[in-house]
């Protein structure tokens, strides 16, 4: 693709997540899940919570599609790709449990967004390698991140919890992905910057 297309692809690609309802390819994982009374305090918490999660989703879009988009080989795009298409799904069913929730995505999303498709860009233009080092560092620290959540989240919030729960597991095999595709071993310096642009990520998101 041309760098005007690749321009065009990810606009479109950005208009998705911010200008329509995401909608989900697979079933809601708490569609059967009982919605109990939750107090105010469960409720604002499971809000927080659930609201940074929808942001770490609107993160994911954005890196994944810059991944793909500057990936060397095509068949790590389309690996990125599949992925990207599970975190739709990811980003939809936060959407929806927010809603279900009566709380908001943050404000601060298309700074996140954008972000986040800068370093996507920047790990895939260092190679296909590289690029998946990266990948693998961010579903892992995503990974232990959905875990702390399952500690947090109000007992009583058995919906958020399915939904939490079913993305864990899918972070886990996108990590697992990525380490089978040859990726590279990632200095700590860098693992330790991630995991600092991570936490202002999950603080700020959980109150703004
Ligand atoms: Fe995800
Ligand atoms: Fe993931």
């Amino acid at each position: 693709m041309s760098p005007l297309e690749q321009a065009i692809l990810a606009f479109d690609r950005s208009l998705r997540v911010f200008a329509l309802p995401a909608r989900a390819t697979r079933p809601y994982p708490a569609e059967s899940v009982p919605d109990v009374e939750m107090s105010d305090a469960s409720r604002k918490t499971s809000g927080g919570l659930m609201r940074v999660n929808h942001t770490g989703e609107v993160c994911a879009q954005a890196l994944y599609q810059s991944q793909a988009l500057f990936a060397k080989g095509s068949d790590t795009r389309l690996a990125l790709d599949h992925a990207a298409q599970e975190e739709w799904d990811h980003l939809a069913w936060c959407a929806q449990r927010l809603k279900e929730l009566g709380d908001r995505p943050s404000f601060l999303n298309p700074l996140w967004y954008a972000g986040s498709f800068l370093m996507g860009a920047a790990s895939a233009l260092a190679g296909d390698q590289w690029n998946m080092a990266f990948l693998v560092e961010t579903e892992r620290q995503v990974e232990s991140h959905l875990d702390s959540h399952m500690s947090s989240l109000p007992t009583e919030d058995l919906r958020s919890r399915a939904i939490v729960e079913t993305m864990q597991k899918e972070e886990a095999a996108h990590a697992d992905m990525a380490e089978s595709r040859g990726a590279a071993v990632m200095p700590a310096p860098l693992k330790l910057a991630m995991q600092a642009t991570a936490k202002l990520m999950t603080s700020s998101a959980y109150w703004v």
